[in-house]
């Protein structure tokens, strides 16, 4: 495996294919103390074509084994992006007396339309049977749009019944089935574009105060209710993470012991001259938070990512001149991790710098992080905690516990000796934390 992923511009910590195009994480899901990790694939070229689902394992999210390509294009069309359920209850009658099928939904592109199929899989998702009688759904007419795509597919305890989240045209649609092949279309949310997500969390923790969240490809969301059938919204659309992220999808069948709802994301960044393009971002735990402007999304990198990184010092309340000494330790490493704290208490501005690109921009006056409007929970705070993670190609940065988080493309702009460095007006770095960073190759 070495030598197969030790390419100059390779991540290190982070998932990217042996070779070719990924988008999408398609299909994820735990079963059987694994999980998978399907996605968006071009398996013969760096470009987006040849939509297949590409297939990885990982016992804890962070180490991946990549396997053979699970769904290939069809006299139908491409392999578009969905999801994955186990069918414990033998729905739909895949099981053949042995273990439970897991069921892909995916979408058929080709030049006319977009049409949704599901293929099922008897050996843990390493082979899969496409269903004789696809395609379930061909939607095309009703809505006078090619644009009906991206099935995510859950089972509804309470109604007893499967529901599809499906992208139809300006938003989002949903279907039941009772046995996973024949769908009825129930009701349909606008305002969200490819890629749907929709499930329940609890807020603040207390199960008894759950709301649901509708969620789209560019990782807007709504929160509301839904009874199986409709989702009610209760606000317009937030966002809680911008920049290179796109597409991102949750775990299904996460054990009862374990509910937290993981996410995993795209990252649309370009990794040129090499054999494999673009990555996924880390994994992280998606929360419902009161905050003062009421109940938000946040983000946080889960716990397994830990063991990834070696802390080599922690300080507080230094100097930005003796933070910046410090950080002369990991500005030459391809990848680290920084924790910090800063207090701006003369700066109106202040950020951290990474060898001439700003990967962490706080503009107190206005309210923005890196270009993006981010009030803090106190208003007259002048204090901002980051937990920023560099790779060889990215940057991720959690905002004030992920209340706001950013990724970005890594672009080693110069080789001035201003390396790594806090900069802004007399600022005080409360606290600092370095790591430095496993590779997930050897
Ligand atoms: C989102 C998307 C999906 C589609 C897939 C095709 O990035 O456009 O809507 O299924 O990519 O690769």
């Amino acid at each position: 495996q070495d030598s197969l992923y030790s390419e100059k511009n390779r991540p290190q910590y982070h998932f990217s294919t042996r070779r070719g195009w990924i988008n999408d994480p398609n299909g994820m899901i735990f079963y059987e103390g694994e999980y998978h990790l399907f996605y968006q694939h071009n398996p013969y070229e760096r470009e987006w074509e040849n939509m297949s689902w590409g297939h990885a394992v990982s016992k804890d999210m962070i180490h991946w084994d990549e396997l053979p390509t699970a769904l290939s294009p069809d006299s139908l069309g491409t392999m578009f992006s969905g999801s994955t359920v186990i069918d414990y209850e033998n729905t739909a009658g895949f099981n053949q007396g042995k273990e439970p099928a897991m069921v892909a939904f995916f979408t058929v592109d080709n030049p006319e339309k977009q049409i949704q199929c599901i293929a099922y899989s008897l050996d843990k998702g390493r082979t899969w049977t496409k269903y004789a009688k696809n395609p379930l759904i061909d939607s095309k007419a009703k809505w006078n749009s090619k644009d009906t795509r991206d099935p995510r597919v859950f089972w509804y305890q309470p109604g007893r019944h499967w529901v599809m989240v499906l992208n139809e045209r300006d938003g989002h649609s949903i279907y039941t089935s009772k046995n996973l092949k024949e769908w009825t279309y129930q009701s349909h949310v606008t305002g969200f574009w490819e890629c749907p997500d929709l499930f329940e969390l609890p807020v603040d923790g207390d199960k008894s105060k759950s709301k649901w969240v509708m969620y789209g490809a560019s990782t807007t969301y709504m929160l509301g209710s839904f009874d199986g059938k409709t989702f009610t919204p209760e606000s317009g659309k937030h966002s809680y993470t911008t920049g290179s992220i796109y597409a991102a999808q949750t775990f299904a069948n996460m054990p009862q012991s374990d509910p937290r709802r993981i996410q995993i994301g795209w990252g649309r960044i370009q990794q040129p001259g090499m054999p494999f393009n673009n990555m996924m971002l880390l994994p992280t735990e998606l929360q419902l938070r009161n905050t003062k402007n009421g109940v938000r999304l946040r983000s946080v990198p889960i716990k397994e990512t830990e063991q990834l990184f070696n802390r080599v010092g922690q300080w507080a309340s230094l100097s930005d001149t003796e933070a910046n000494a410090k950080l002369t330790t990991l500005q030459s490493l391809d990848r680290f991790r920084i924790k910090a704290t800063l207090k701006l208490s003369h700066a109106t501005s202040a950020g951290l710098s990474l060898f001439g690109q700003r990967i962490l921009d706080y503009d107190l006056n206005a309210n923005l992080v890196n270009g993006v409007f981010y009030s803090p929970e106190d208003m007259t705070s002048t204090e901002l905690s980051v937990d920023i993670y560099v790779d060889r190609t990215s940057v991720e940065v959690f905002v004030d516990g992920g209340r706001y988080s950013y990724s970005m493309e890594r672009k080693p702009v110069s080789t001035s000796k201003e390396g790594l460095r806090f900069w802004g007006n007399r600022i005080e770095v409360k606290n600092l934390e370095l790591y430095t960073a496993k590779s997930i190759w050897k």
